[in-house]
């Protein structure tokens, strides 16, 4: 491996930084920000074209907000070319969590049907499924071996009541990849309807959409760099017209996409400037942001790995984020994996996400085009002392 150096002179063995990348983001110097998967980070480019809507709205209401329904067709447009995807068959929404509460709002749940989610799966979405019918959750050990074990566990849950599987793409404690393509296809042999969750998917991942679940969504808000608020439903055209409108307003007798995205008016600056942000992925090229991502989220996997008690949980080697065990006694409860990640954040200056687990939680990594190897390298020397004295 080559040594280059860092920002204030010294050498690192890990990837180089990515050029140009820190300059596009707002991102404060003191803190290390190791945890792109929470919340994303909105490129100065995109807060540009949003600060520019909100400017044109305020100039001229009439002519802004008239001409809403159509400039978020033509968003809409844009999206469906990124990821692939028929744009009559997606809506834009304003984050997963709403998502998926339309996706299984769509699927016209019965009282006899049980849905099967996992434990890895993000609280709001399981509770979604848990306030619509009975759920099954399958108890996956954050360390199985691969995908193939993975898909075996979820398929050995399967009652003759499931219906519905409620699953991650990418997971968010752990980064594990749950729903592939092959666990999709298996689940329609078998009958039952795949709601993927995808939040982590959309500029993480180069087919988001591949195996084409019945429902599927993503963030845009969180790596494809567009403002917060900024999401994207798929439907199978099964199910399109029974996606319920979340506030039926004026486009509500024009049916899905349209009923749904429309909620008379409102803030939509964040989603009319989504496009903005895979214009900026593109053109930086997405192939050399993933590649660029996943090595640096490798390099810092790897420092942590050599820490005691500290083990790599199994990954899929393109993510851009990655999931490590602490020592067992640490982070059982959520409290105590709070306390964590706020004592590493006012400690070493670094924001990670400390996930909670009952048999002892762990650390999730993220890298973006902003972070540098030696980021993770003050995490890895900080980390040791912090953990001894726990
Ligand atoms: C896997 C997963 N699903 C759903 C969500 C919820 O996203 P949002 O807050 O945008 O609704 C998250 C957020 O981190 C997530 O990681």
């Amino acid at each position: 491996m080559t040594t280059h150096r860092t920002a204030d002179g010294r050498g690192t063995d890990g990837p180089a930084a990515f050029p140009g990348g820190a300059a596009l983001f707002r991102l404060g110097p003191d803190v290390a920000h190791l945890n792109h998967g929470s919340f994303g980070a909105v490129p100065l480019p995109v807060s540009a074209a949003r600060r520019g809507l909100i400017e044109e709205a305020d100039a001229d209401p009439d002519a802004f907000f008239l001409s809403v329904p159509e400039r978020l067709a033509a968003a809409r447009r844009r999206i469906a070319a990124h990821l692939d995807a028929d744009p009559e068959g997606i809506a834009l929404v304003h984050n997963a969590t709403e998502a998926a509460n339309l996706a299984l709002d769509a699927l016209g749940l019965r009282p006899e049907d049980e849905v099967l989610v996992t434990d890895h799966g993000y609280g709001t979405v399981t509770d979604a499924a848990a306030r619509r019918a009975r759920v099954t959750t399958v108890a996956l050990d954050p360390e199985l071996p691969d995908e193939e074990a993975v898909a075996e566990a979820v398929l050995g849950a399967l009652t003759p009541r499931t219906t519905v599987a409620v699953l991650d793409q990418i997971s968010s404690p752990t980064a594990r990849s749950v729903a592939g393509p092959g666990l999709v296809a298996a689940l329609r042999e078998r009958g039952v309807r795949t709601v993927v969750d995808g939040a982590h998917a959309p500029g993480m991942l180069a087919r988001p959409l591949a195996g084409e679940p019945d429902l599927w969504f993503g963030n845009l808000h969180k790596w494809a760099y567009a403002p917060a608020g900024s999401a994207v439903l798929a439907v199978a055209a099964p199910y399109r017209a029974g996606v319920p409108a979340p506030v039926p307003s004026w486009e509500h007798a024009q049916g899905f996409p349209r009923a749904v995205e429309y909620r008379a008016t409102a803030d939509y600056t964040g989603l009319l400037a989504a496009p903005e942000g895979l214009d900026l992925l593109a053109s930086l090229g997405a192939p050399a942001v993933r590649r660029h991502n996943a090595e640096l989220v490798a390099y810092g996997t790897e420092l942590l790995s050599a820490l005691p008690g500290i083990t790599p949980l199994p990954y899929g080697p393109e993510l851009a984020m990655r999931s490590l065990r602490l020592p067992r006694r640490l982070a059982r409860t959520q409290a105590e994996a709070v306390a964590l990640r706020e004592e590493i954040a006012a400690r070493l200056g670094c924001r990670v996400l400390v996930w909670a687990w009952p048999t002892g939680g762990g650390i999730r990594l993220s890298a973006q085009i902003y972070n540098r190897a030696e980021e993770y390298e003050r995490l890895a020397a900080g980390l040791k002392p912090l953990l001894d004295g726990r």
